[in-house]
């Protein structure tokens, strides 16, 4: 476990009868009001998480806000931010807020509609898991100052739920659906970024996670010849530093012909496969080309060799 798994950043208190949790709701809110602390840069918080109907969630907003309303998700900061702050900024504000019988900050109240949730997530086309993480993510935003009142706010906030859901990995469904031709262009795009000069051979490459992100990479080259470093293997450096551990394609592009990867990208490759992966090669104006790597990599070495558990 990592120190962070240990000593959380972020407590969820649950409360009332969470029947209406679904399962693994609360570890899944616990990585994402972690995520959403550590993209503000604050620690040691809690906060409390209600799952409601629509109609207590109505209730509640009339209650509390005058709002005769049903909506998806409430929230209840217990800090109140000086205009243009947010948690970050507001370290006395925050101390003001810690509460000694728990030895942490309370950042205030989160109060979810699962019934409306269930509703967004069918719409959305995405998992009733990932509505409520997004959700979670938007209320703990607020809780740490943010709001969207206007087009500026709303686009710093979203940016910000964004990131956090980034963070734990949490994708719409129409994220993940990438398709070929998308990872084709990224590929070719990814060329302009390439650093040649001695082989003025360019290289671009687009690299897909499983969780449906893409990532691109170019060569870049250098006069100590030997410290130049290919567009596959810059592509998986750029994936592994954002949190992807594995890939289920490539698209890899120079400007004429074919440049189907090195003996040490595809060893790299080979690496952090998801079971095979797709190759492909081509280019603006060359047809592409697919194999997999088992067949550009036969009889390959591998982490299976070695015996880990996990890469
Ligand atoms: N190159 C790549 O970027 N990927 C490969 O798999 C093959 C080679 C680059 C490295 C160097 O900058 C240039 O192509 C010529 O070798």
């Amino acid at each position: 476990m990592t120190e962070e798994g240990k000593f959380p950043r972020c407590l969820i208190e649950k409360i009332d009868d969470q029947a209406l949790a679904p399962d693994g709701f609360f570890e899944l809110a616990e990585e994402v009001s972690n995520a959403c602390l550590k993209i503000e840069g604050i620690s040691g918080a809690y906060v409390s998480v209600t799952l409601v109907t629509g109609g207590e969630i109505r209730k509640i907003n009339r209650e509390m806000r005058n709002v005769d309303k049903e909506t998806d998700v409430l929230s209840f900061p217990s800090v109140s931010y000086a205009p243009g702050k947010t948690a970050r900024t507001s370290e006395k504000r925050l101390k003001k807020a810690y509460d000694p019988s728990v030895g942490r900050i309370f950042l205030g109240d989160i109060v979810l509609n699962t019934q409306r949730a269930m509703e967004q997530a069918e719409e959305y086309g995405h998992s009733l898991k990932r509505e409520l993480g997004y959700l979670t993510a938007h209320a703990m935003f607020h809780l740490c100052g943010y709001d969207h009142m206007t087009e500026e706010e709303k686009t710093v906030m979203r940016d910000m739920e964004k990131r956090a859901m980034r963070e734990i990995q949490l994708y719409r469904k129409e994220e993940a659906a990438v398709t070929d031709e998308k990872m084709q262009a990224l590929a070719i795009e990814a060329l302009e970024y390439s650093y040649s000069p001695y082989s003025r051979f360019r290289v671009g490459a687009c690299l897909l996670s499983d969780d449906g992100r893409t990532f691109q990479g170019a060569n870049f080259e250098n006069a100590s010849y030997g410290a130049t470093i290919c567009a596959e293997r810059c592509a998986v450096s750029n994936a592994l530093m954002a949190g992807a551990r594995k890939f289920t394609k490539i698209a890899i592009t120079t400007d004429e012909g074919y440049a189907w990867p090195c003996g040490i990208c595809r060893q790299v490759l080979n690496e952090f496969k998801k079971g095979d992966m797709i190759v492909m090669v081509g280019g603006k104006n060359t047809p592409w080309k697919t194999k997999m790597l088992s067949e550009l990599l036969p009889e390959s070495f591998g982490p299976e060799d070695l015996d880990i558990q996990e890469v």
